[in-house]
């Protein structure tokens, strides 16, 4: 062959293989997780039942009817929130009671039955996240212990280390927290799926701080948003004083009529003038819109793509005090905007107060499943 046909034949195969290069670092990696996140992208929290402390009056009831109905809906995966550390006896062993993994046994037997796959966190333990040097045994303990039970469970059940660390327990103190009970997990169950987030509830914000073990290819990192939280927190007597003077904030803004504070409301500076943007601004800008989420989606797409981790976003909801309209209008954007940075997520929530199914009717709540599921229409 003549020498110059050799150099263009050469560079023309340089050319398909930095094309092919290029497309391959541009795909997913091929870990795992990755693998798993596939079976991890549209969820529903079973809020307040196994997370609440025995005895306290806000539980609702989930059984195996409700992970029927959630398949049937469209969803691929539950994520259960759970509190052991009630159900912990004393140290050194902090022994969980078969009550607790009884009730758990029978979710995750079923949803597992039905290809849901299933993510079990612990949920509000707020001793841990208050005085974490006084409770990291217990931490590490309550984990060994649902390794131990759960070790030959089918790959369908993944675990969440922590729901939404938050005051004493900061990214930056959570990091070797993680690597440790990581390894103690990995000592039962060397290729489970395990979820893990960062301080200040699972904060996008905090992403950069977050340090994972760089050997494990098993681990998909989890965030929480509720924002735009005016909007979504509105009447919620659990989020503070402010939130309570809200009421008929829509979904998106401006609206009709501007909003009028009750003359007695205690709020700060920060609410008035998120209040008066609200009734001001043009949708495209204001914040009760698509603009509170969309930037911190797009962060933590870009953070997952920069760690090559797939992302998951494990809770955002709007409470039920809102209109019914507004929210399923919400939801159905937050779950666009989801869907196109390619993020799996878990609604909060299916039943209670955030809910997405009407018990009593038996069906979602108006505008629910188109939001969630528009092709399904
Ligand atoms: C909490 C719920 C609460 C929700 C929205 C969750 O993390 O567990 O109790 O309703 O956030 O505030």
């Amino acid at each position: 062959m003549h020498s110059t046909q050799r150099f263009w034949r050469r560079l023309a195969a340089v050319a398909v293989l930095a094309c092919g290069l290029a497309a391959v670092s541009a795909a997913e990696p091929d870990t795992p997780a990755f693998a798993a996140a596939q079976h991890f992208k549209r969820g529903a929290n079973f809020g307040d039942f196994l997370e609440v402390p025995p005895g306290q009056g806000w539980r609702v009831q989930h059984t195996a009817k409700d992970l029927a109905l959630m398949k049937a809906e469209g969803f691929d995966h539950v994520r259960i929130p759970i509190g052991w550390h009630h159900y912990a006896g004393p140290a050194p062993d902090y022994r969980l009671s078969p009550v607790i993994f009884a009730k758990v046994d029978d979710l995750v037997t079923n949803a597992l039955a039905l290809h849901l796959s299933v993510l079990v966190n612990i949920h509000h333990f707020n001793e841990f996240t208050s005085r974490p040097a006084e409770n990291t045994e217990k931490f590490y303990a309550i984990w060994r212990q649902i390794a131990a039970h759960y070790a030959s469970a089918p790959a369908g059940l993944a675990f969440e280390l922590i729901n939404e660390p938050k005051d004493a327990a900061t990214t930056e103190l959570l990091n070797p927290v993680y690597a440790e009970v990581i390894r103690q997990i990995r000592q039962t169950n060397p290729r489970r799926t395990i979820f893990l987030g960062p301080g200040r509830w699972n904060s996008i914000g905090e992403l950069p701080k977050l340090r994972l073990p760089a050997d494990d290819q098993n681990l998909i990192v989890t965030v929480h948003c509720y924002e735009p939280f005016f909007f979504t927190h509105q009447g919620a007597n659990w989020a503070g004083p402010e939130v309570q003077s809200l009421h008929g904030i829509v979904f998106p803004g401006p609206p009709d009529k501007p909003f009028v504070l009750p003359p007695d409301a205690k709020v700060s500076q920060g609410v008035r003038h998120w209040i008066d943007r609200y009734n001001t601004l043009p949708t495209e800008q204001n914040p009760s819109s698509p603009r509170a989420f969309r930037d911190l989606i797009q962060q933590a797409k870009v953070w997952g793509e920069q760690n090559h981790r797939p992302m998951h976003l494990g809770e955002f909801g709007a409470y039920t005090k809102a209109d019914q309209a507004s929210r399923a209008r919400f939801y159905g954007a937050f779950r666009a905007a989801l869907d196109e940075a390619g993020i799996g997520w878990a609604i909060w929530d299916w039943k209670s107060g955030f809910k997405y199914w009407d018990e009593a009717k038996g069906e979602p709540l108006p505008g629910m499943r188109q939001a969630l599921f528009p092709r399904h229409e």
